[in-house]
């Protein structure tokens, strides 16, 4: 057990699971009396919960671990972890390497984080907690309504890959695909819209491929079609999904479930079939720009986002061109678009023909230009539209409004008061920008 009153200062530079498993870290210390704080210097404990997809994340986390060495200095008592996929790549090597770092946890060690930290405070030995399990108990971990005032939160329904895209290092820090029991997952969304929770996002490296690891479990659309059923919940979402096991039936689950919001987020990566079949995303130009029109075809109005990537081991001019070609025919509503990051340990960073950092730079700089006037162009299309927004909590920007999103996922600002968070308004869309929307509730 860890001593009582006590507090933890928390720092996240991950994707939505990471953020997700943050909470969860924050609701299993409370149940040990350990409170949040965002002010360091009053810290008993300090996680750095980290991310290792690309370079840049990964350097964040040494930077910030640097900036730490004097506060340990002044509070012997202190305890510094590191959790999450840098500490899962990396391991007892980070123990090594930095003298002032008492514990490392890793992807499936969460839920034994307050016997992890009470073992380094008793013995005052550093700690090393990586090792994968068969059953991944932090799945399970419930965590308070995560986010938008407590109106949505996260669920995980999965952790891992089996995918093993090339460039990709998530499938040797999160681990193999493993789903988590339907049954669990339905039990975690009836409490939390008890709690008054009205949309939920399911999280997984790869949702479409949801069950394929239990037997006789569902599969992803059944799932869905469960939780559609669910009395008190108005929005569902998902994310990722892997254009390669997007099945017809959950296609079809965007024009038959009502409570499936109208967003996927389908990351094609390239546009190139070249650089697809080097990447081993196991899909075709073709075969992504086909289903995006099934998409459109079933669920007029779906908002559709994706990642991509530029300066893959070998990509051409004429690559990236086929990459730019697919985002003018898609006319996607946002992309998250990042330069190639060599990933030690992948198969890509045995490829050759790397890419130097100014044409990845240039390439990103024209893609980025591309889209932004894409975007905004849509954005401005609904000007003069009706559009259902939950309600989610005062706008950051200018006084007096509220936000929310469209079931396609796009942030609105308006009028309004407070007592609007948690329900569904209809406003009238007047301006459409960059980043978001403006419209008058009606
Ligand atoms: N499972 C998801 C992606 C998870 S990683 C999928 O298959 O789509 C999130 C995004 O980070 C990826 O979609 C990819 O665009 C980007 N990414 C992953 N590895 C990368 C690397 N080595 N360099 C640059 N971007 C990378
Ligand atoms: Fe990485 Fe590919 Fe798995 Fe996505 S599907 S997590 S990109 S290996
Ligand atoms: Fe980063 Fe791990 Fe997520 S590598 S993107 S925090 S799964």
């Amino acid at each position: 057990m860890v001593s009582s009153g006590k507090f933890v200062y928390l720092q996240t530079f991950g994707c939505q699971m990471n953020v997700h498993d943050s909470e969860k870290m924050l609701t299993i210390l409370a149940e040990n009396d350990y409170r949040p704080t965002d002010d360091i210097h009053r810290a008993d404990i300090i996680l750095l919960n980290t991310c290792s997809v690309r370079a840049k994340p990964e350097h964040k986390v040494y930077s910030a671990l640097g900036r730490l060495k004097k506060l340990k200095e002044k509070n012997h008592h202190l305890v510094i972890g590191v959790g999450g996929c840098v500490a899962q790549q990396e391991g007892k090597r980070l123990l090594d390497r930095i003298g002032h770092l008492d514990l490392v946890f890793g992807t499936h060690n969460l839920h034994r984080l307050p016997e992890l930290i009470g073992d380094v405070q008793s013995s005052r030995k550093p700690k090393c907690a990586v090792e994968f399990y068969d059953e991944v108990k932090s799945l399970d971990i419930l965590s308070a309504p995560s986010c938008g005032e407590a109106v949505k939160s996260y669920v995980t329904i999965m952790q891992g890959c089996d995918n093993f895209c090339s460039f990709c290092i998530v499938p040797y820090v999160r681990g193999s695909q493993k789903s988590r029991h339907s049954e669990s997952i339905l039990g975690e969304i009836k409490a939390l819209t008890k709690r008054g929770v009205r949309e939920i996002i399911l999280l997984g490296q790869n949702v479409n491929s949801y069950g394929q690891d239990l037997s006789g479990g569902l599969t992803f659309s059944e799932l869905l079609t469960h939780i559609n059923e669910i009395e008190g919940l108005w929005r569902i979402r998902f994310t990722t999904s892997h254009p390669k096991d997007i099945s017809e039936e959950l296609i079809m689950a965007f024009g038959k479930l009502e409570n499936v919001c109208k967003h996927i987020h389908l990351p094609f990566q390239s546009g190139s079939d070249k650089i697809l079949e080097r990447m081993n995303r196991g899909y075709t130009r073709k075969q992504y720009m086909e289903k995006g029109e099934q998409l459109r075809e079933v669920c007029p109005g779906i908002g559709i986002t994706a990642d991509v990537m530029v300066g893959f081991p070998g990509e051409s001019e004429e690559d990236f061109h086929d990459t730019l070609d697919l985002i003018r025919k898609i006319q996607f509503d946002n992309l998250f678009s990042f330069k190639y990051s060599t990933r030690k340990g992948t198969r890509a960073a045995q490829f050759p023909d790397q890419i130097d950092e100014s044409a990845k730079s240039r390439r990103l700089e024209v893609l980025q230009k591309l889209q932004r006037g894409i975007t905004l162009e849509r954005n401005q299309a609904l000007e003069g539209s009706y559009e259902e927004i939950l309600v989610e909590g005062v706008s950051k920007g200018t006084k007096g409004e509220m936000t929310g999103r469209t079931s396609s996922n796009k942030a609105v600002n308006f009028r309004g008061t407070p007592d609007l968070i948690g329900q569904l308004v209809k406003v009238r869309i007047e301006e459409g920008y960059a980043n978001s929307l403006r419209g008058n509730i009606i």
